[in-house]
């Protein structure tokens, strides 16, 4: 049963919320950490949103495989928080204007409730016209109105402002590179996991209407809804070159690639994904890993280094960090040189580290050396085989 102390921190949380959601200061509300480990509901963002109707609290449930959006009359939608604590989820954050509110729960009921500076952007400088935009036009582009990324002025939606940004800066990042590799007529670039294609339509509505390139994307994703929903907006867009198609990243029947794209492709995905780009020779990879599972079960750290791996989100961190090292080191044994570097802020998303390689050509390839020290590294942690290793027969 919770004490009174509890009870009290609870109501300090609901009645900011409430006076946060009056005031119009709220930025995102987040509630995370699942009551129910096996549960398939993982997260629900929350932002207002203003309609025709009036104020609501649009609610994003992520589930392990989709998301699902709902809009609640904020009296509803508080009510609604104040059930997903009791049942489902130990936190919530709150990112208003004035103040950060970070609410925990434990295992035994006891509440604790933070308070901090604000660290987001306040909502009142939130300006549809103001969103600096340098790759992607808002305007008259048919499919981020379809994607519900504009609204029917052709203005950013505000719980969409996130994934415009981060789309502009993808493209941003990848412009350098995909100017060095001189992409011709019919250059064939492959997106593996396209999932709802958003930042697939950006890159071919860049590469074609920005840069004039005649190329040919590919957008590869197994959920069957999500490629047809693609190809059909893809059609009224009139992206003639741009299609989707449903299978798996390591058996889709695909022509050469030239470009391999795979961005958050779970665990050994990314590395399914390598080892096309490899294989088909591509003049450039590149990846945003999304979880690393594989080195993590690998691991085998005995005498002084067990120190690093005790504690298990250190575990975690040393394997993304050596998964994704020995990931750019068999490009680099294949003939890729490569950067890693984080392509979004950290704030946004944990996820946020990028591999690029870019193939290079010469008799400058160490490969026996780097083959080597890929071992040497393996040897340290006990680590047998890293999965792209299998996958390459290496
Ligand atoms: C996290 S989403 C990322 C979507 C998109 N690349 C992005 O970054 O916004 C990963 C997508 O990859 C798809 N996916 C995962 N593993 C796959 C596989 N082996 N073959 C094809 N699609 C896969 C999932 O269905 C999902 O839509």
């Amino acid at each position: 049963m919770n004490s009174k102390k509890d009870n009290n921190y609870m109501e300090v949380f609901f009645d900011k919320l409430e006076f946060i959601i009056d005031n119009k200061m709220l930025i995102k509300l987040i509630l995370a950490g699942r009551r129910n480990k096996i549960s398939d509901l993982k997260k629900i963002t929350v932002t207002i949103v203003e309609l025709k109707k009036g104020t609501r609290l649009n609610f994003v449930y992520k589930h392990n495989t989709n998301d699902i959006t709902k809009n609640y009359e904020p009296e509803e939608g508080i009510n609604l928080i104040r059930k997903a604590l009791e049942n489902d989820f130990f936190n919530a954050d709150i990112y208003s204007n004035t103040e950060n509110i970070n609410l925990i729960i434990n295992s035994k009921g006891k509440v604790l409730l933070k308070i901090k500076e604000a660290t987001l952007q306040p909502l009142t400088n939130f300006k549809h016209d103001k969103i600096k935009y340098r790759l992607i036009n808002p305007k008259g582009n048919i499919y981020l109105r379809e994607l519900e990324i504009t609204n029917e002025k052709e203005e950013i939606r505000r719980e969409m402002t996130d994934k415009f940004k981060q789309i502009n800066k993808y493209i941003e990042l990848l412009e350098p590179y995909l100017t060095q590799i001189n992409l011709t007529d019919n250059s064939h670039i492959v997106d593996m996991g396209a999932g709802k294609g958003y930042l697939t339509f950006a890159l071919y509505d860049y590469l074609t209407n920005q840069s004039k390139k005649n190329i040919k994307l590919t957008g590869v994703e197994f959920r069957e809804n999500l490629v047809q929903k693609c190809n059909e907006i893809a059609g009224k867009a009139s992206f003639e070159k741009l299609k989707f198609i449903e299978g798996t990243i390591e058996n889709a029947e695909l022509e050469k690639i030239d470009v391999l794209i795979a961005l958050h492709a779970c665990d050994t995905a990314t590395d399914e994904a390598i080892f096309r780009g490899i294989k088909s020779d591509a003049s450039l990879i590149v990846c945003a890993p999304c979880c690393h599972k594989q080195i993590r079960k690998e691991f085998n750290v005995t005498g002084e280094l067990y120190n690093v791996v005790k504690h298990g989100i250190l575990k975690e961190r040393q394997a993304e960090i050596i998964t994704d090292t020995l990931r750019a080191m068999i490009m680099e044994a294949f003939g890729y040189r490569t950067n890693i570097f984080e392509f979004i802020s950290s704030e946004h998303t944990p996820k946020n580290l990028m591999i690029v390689g870019k193939k290079i050509t010469g008799d400058s390839i160490k490969k026996n050396e780097i083959l080597k020290n890929i071992s040497a590294v393996k040897k340290i942690y006990g680590i047998k085989k890293h999965y792209l290793e299998k996958l390459l027969q290496i």
